[in-house]
């Protein structure tokens, strides 16, 4: 007896181990995204003033003196094309160049506004960061812009953090300079979702979840001027019947008389415990193609101030009734 209320708690113990696992992978694979961090690097940046004797080394030069305002040089510009560096020695190989200027701006302290541009052309990168700013010398660590970017960093956005490294004499300084791209051009977030029209036929009440509000016109054979509006649930996978992790509401109107085409303008709504939150989507659905880039305009809650792109998929298209598309969504901007 004692050995059979042994087996069978054992039998027990198995099927809660097995059930704890399918649990944690199903878990694991009903996840909505991943969240990947955006990219951040620490580079130095050398500045060797030229003053008339270090030809040789030197990496930058005034261009203009500085004005008798004030004792801390202001009005002095200066152009550079400096080295770059992963550490702080001057003479590590540079991974990029910075070229720019910065000029002194402040009477009563030292002050610098840079714009200056960092130029990758290695094996690991190519492409430019476009940089702009006030330095605010006496304050520990100062934020510029990352205004823009070219290449490996096309389209970046973010800030870039100085803090004086050294400041030997009048003539070299090295600024530490932590950059920080909120918008890589990998998404922050990414993630597919399946969206199920089922359009109101008159019959079909219990399960209809969109309705014509204005009728086609007669322009054409493609719906011209059809205008749907709708309450649709997105799924994780493309099971009408799964349970729905967001609703979309909003609308869409064909738009063509020579072929199916329409345009959208809704709201991905998430009401969950996973996530609160909306995102704004509006565009152009050119049914015939393949894919369709629709862009994320905004959005509110855990997607606060998001934008990025939604790539639209036919799934499946079931008589006038149903149709399902896949949508792809990448966020660029993520906070
Ligand atoms: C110019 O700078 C170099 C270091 O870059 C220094 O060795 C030299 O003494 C400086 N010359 C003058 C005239 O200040
Ligand atoms: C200047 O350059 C020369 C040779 O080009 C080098 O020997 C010297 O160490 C450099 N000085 C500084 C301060 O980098
Ligand atoms: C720059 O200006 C200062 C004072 O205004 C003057 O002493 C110095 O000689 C000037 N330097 C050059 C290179 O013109
Ligand atoms: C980048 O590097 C390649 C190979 O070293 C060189 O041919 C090219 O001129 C460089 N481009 C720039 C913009 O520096
Ligand atoms: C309405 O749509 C449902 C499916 O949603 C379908 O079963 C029914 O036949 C349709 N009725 C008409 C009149 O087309
Ligand atoms: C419509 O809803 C009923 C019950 O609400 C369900 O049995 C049926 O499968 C649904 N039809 C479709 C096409 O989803
Ligand atoms: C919509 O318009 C079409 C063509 O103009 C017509 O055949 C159809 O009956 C209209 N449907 C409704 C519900 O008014
Ligand atoms: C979100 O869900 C909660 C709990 O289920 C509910 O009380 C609330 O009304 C929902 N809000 C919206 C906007 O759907």
């Amino acid at each position: 007896m004692a050995r059979i209320v042994c087996k069978y708690s054992l039998f027990i113990i198995w099927l809660v181990l097995i059930l704890q696992y399918s649990l944690s992978t199903c878990a694991h694979s009903k996840k909505l995204y991943e969240n990947k961090p955006c990219k951040r690097f620490v580079l130095y940046y050398h500045d060797i003033l030229f003053n008339g004797t270090n030809i040789a080394n030197a990496t930058s030069a005034a261009t203009t003196n500085y004005t008798s305002l004030g004792n801390f040089k202001h009005g002095m510009l200066v152009v550079f094309d400096d080295p770059m560096t992963k550490d702080n020695h001057l003479l590590s190989t540079p991974v990029a160049r910075a070229q720019g200027f910065y000029f002194y701006d402040m009477k009563t302290t030292y002050n610098a506004w840079f714009s200056y541009t960092l130029i990758f052309n290695s094996t690991e990168h190519k492409g430019t960061l476009n940089i702009m700013g006030a330095d605010m010398m006496s304050e520990e660590t100062r934020d510029l812009s990352v205004v823009g970017g070219t290449g490996d960093f096309f389209m970046a956005r973010g800030i870039a953090t100085f803090r004086t490294d050294v400041a030997q004499d009048d003539y070299y300084f090295r600024l530490e300079m932590d950059i920080k791209l909120l918008n890589e051009n990998k998404p922050c977030k990414r993630f597919t979702l399946y969206y199920h029209d089922i359009l109101f036929n008159g019959t079909n009440v219990a399960n209809a979840t969109s309705a014509t509000a204005v009728n086609r016109t007669k322009l054409g054979d493609f719906k011209l001027g059809m205008l749907v509006v709708f309450d649709d649930p997105m799924t994780i996978d493309n099971h009408l019947l799964s349970p729905p992790v967001a609703r979309a509401q909003g609308f869409y109107f064909y738009d063509m008389k020579t072929t199916y085409n329409a345009w959208f303008s809704y709201t991905l709504i998430f009401n969950s415990t996973e996530h609160k939150g909306t995102i704004n989507i509006m565009g152009a659905d050119m049914m015939d193609e393949e894919t369709r880039d629709l862009s994320v305009v905004g959005g509110t809650g855990d997607f606060f101030m998001t934008r990025g792109i939604a790539t639209f998929r036919t799934d499946t298209f079931q008589g006038a009734d149903y149709f399902r598309v896949q949508m792809d969504i990448k966020l660029y901007e993520c906070y």
